[in-house]
């Protein structure tokens, strides 16, 4: 059984044209003179560097006493709120909002979103479209007439992935639920899975195997039995070694194990593996013969909306699945249509854009208020960090400035009492942002109201400092937050939060003019790493650097 139609023939990618160097721009020289008025947020007030030479926070809110009404946004749809954000104790003023939005037009970010809309090759190093988007899309009419072919193949392969979670969901034989991917095969359904928890089926275990560590694999084996478990493997390409020896491994305790089971019969690979994949045939080769398909234009950091969202679908049933559609396809509508000073993920890429290259902030936090958002940092690391981490532009030159910073984070009040000490003394300079949900789904309320005064009490505490007689005792404050809120932890508004970042993302390679599409820089360990392996192999380690030969010998001589 196989889920996926042939390519539609109307879709060919147009080639795009390429965006000016960004630091040529006006905005950007401009931006470079207003830098000069912010301080690094760690040197912000020290006596070498008066606070009153430079923005401060403080100043800032008392001289505007609408500077939150002018510095926030909340994103709706037709059911709501999605999301709220308030950047303003981020290092911004007018002027420099103003100078991001002239350097927003100048790098015509607005021109390449709409090329993503359109169904443009805007991953130019691999000339492949970007449209998970798409994935997203339930009414056609929204569609221009190029991309509707392809949509009806979307929303085929949607219908049959969603039909068959909710099989699984009925079939009371199936317990427990492996997906074996790694990278955006794992991260996205890992992550949303924990983070919808209190919507999930109860009688149903979801498992995330990813590395290529047997740990990882045994420790779920060991809670699960043959006939109660459906494995889905989960590889866009389906050639990542991870996932593949992963697969192997579980095929072979699967079969070995059914065999004995029923008294030599053939194993039911059948009903108890599933392939997720844009190669089927490489998964039919490993024996796999139901899968789900989906495009080479869905990014893996991408996918979840795709049919890489299986275990989400089981875990949350279709209309579950549906909802988180809606809610990343409403911020997609808003990013595409709405004016530039209310767009608020332009407005976040262009903030990170600021931070970064101007200010140059070391590394972002992120610190999620609700536990059940444990895996968002690492999610976002790979979104943020696969997509921009890059120096060579798209026009093939060095970037002579900085791109993405290290994205990292832990749920908050945890973070408190681990690294926070070192965000409000330390010497780098973070950026700190916030997530926090207004309705638990617990009935403790105490916890909630005390969860959410210290997320609030943090942002305060970087911003406003504390003067002290002794100097360790002093907290600078100026530090910078930006704060998002969500009415409730649900499909819809977990949708309209990711597809937030994923289009803050893109803003943010636009204006640095790199690919936010392609991941050239993981492939060299991976054939470094098969190299090391055939010189295990043939025992040669001639011609290999002495550090590298010496970890051999000891680790696997
Ligand atoms: O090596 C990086 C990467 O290609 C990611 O971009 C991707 O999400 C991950 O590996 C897994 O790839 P696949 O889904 O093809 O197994």
């Amino acid at each position: 059984m196989q889920h996926t139609p042939a390519p539609a023939a109307d879709t060919q990618p147009e080639a795009v044209a390429q965006t000016a160097q960004p630091q040529n721009c006006p905005a950007w020289q401009h931006l470079q003179q207003l830098a000069k008025q912010f301080a690094p947020s760690t040197q912000a007030a020290t006596p070498q560097v008066p606070a009153a030479a430079h923005f401060d926070l403080r100043q800032a809110f008392a001289s505007n006493p609408q500077r939150t009404a002018q510095l926030s946004l909340a994103l709706h749809d037709a059911q709501g709120e999605l999301l709220y954000c308030d950047y303003s104790k981020a290092h911004i003023n007018g002027e420099v909002l103003q100078a991001l939005l002239h350097l927003a037009e100048q790098t015509q970010v607005s021109a390449l979103r709409d090329a993503m809309f359109s169904g443009a090759a805007i991953n130019t190093s691999e000339q492949r479209q970007v449209m998970h988007w798409l994935l997203r899309v339930t009414d056609p009419a929204e569609l221009p007439s190029n991309l509707l072919a392809l949509w009806h193949e979307v929303d085929t392969t949607r219908r049959a992935f969603l039909d068959f979670a909710e099989s699984i969901r009925a079939d009371a034989q199936i317990t427990d639920i492996v997906n074996i991917g790694i990278g955006g095969s794992d991260l996205g359904p890992c992550m949303a899975v924990q983070a919808l928890y209190n919507h999930a089926l109860p009688n149903k275990r979801l498992h995330f195997v990813s590395n290529i560590d047997a740990h990882d694999l045994q420790q779920v084996l060991q809670q699960v039995q043959r006939q109660h478990t459906l494995f889905i493997i989960a590889s866009k390409s389906f050639t990542t070694l991870e996932t593949m020896l992963n697969a192997r491994t579980a095929l072979d305790w699967f079969c070995n194990g059914e065999q004995e089971h029923n008294n030599g019969n053939t194993p039911d690979i059948a009903r108890h593996f599933v392939g997720i994949t844009t190669n089927q045939q490489a998964a039919a080769a490993l024996g796999i013969r139901t899968t789900f398909g989906f495009w080479d234009w869905v990014g893996g950091r991408y996918s979840l909306w795709s049919a890489i969202g299986l275990p989400l679908a089981i875990a949350i049933g279709a209309q579950g699945f549906m909802q988180l559609l809606a809610g990343a396809r409403a911020v997609d509508k808003h990013f595409a249509q709405a004016a530039p000073q209310e767009n608020l993920p332009l407005l976040l890429g262009l903030l990170e854009v600021w931070e970064t290259s101007f200010l140059h902030y070391n590394s972002r936090c992120l610190a999620p208020y609700h536990a059940c958002l444990q895996r968002l940092p690492a999610y976002l690391q790979q979104l943020v960090m696969e997509s921009n981490g890059k120096s060579c532009t798209k026009s093939d030159q060095p970037t002579p400035y900085p791109t993405a910073a290290p994205i990292w984070g832990e749920p908050g009040s945890n973070g408190q009492h681990a690294f926070f000490q070192l965000l409000h003394q330390g010497t780098q300079a973070v950026s700190v942002e916030f997530i926090a949900v207004r309705k638990p789904e617990h009935p403790w309320e105490q916890h909630h109201n005390l969860l959410l005064v210290n997320a609030i009490a943090q942002a305060q505490a970087l911003m406003q400092g504390r003067e002290h007689t002794q100097p360790q005792h002093r907290i600078a404050g100026n530090r910078p937050s930006t704060f998002i809120t969500l009415p409730e932890l649900s499909p819809r508004t977990l949708g309209a939060l990711l597809a937030l970042y994923e289009h803050r993302v893109f803003v943010c390679g636009a204006v640095w003019n790199i690919n936010s599409f392609d991941q050239w820089g993981v492939e060299l360990g991976k054939v470094l790493a098969q190299d090391l392996m055939q010189r295990i192999n043939s025992n040669t380690l001639a011609g290999l650097d002495t550090s590298s030969a010496s970890l051999l010998q000891r680790l696997l001589g």
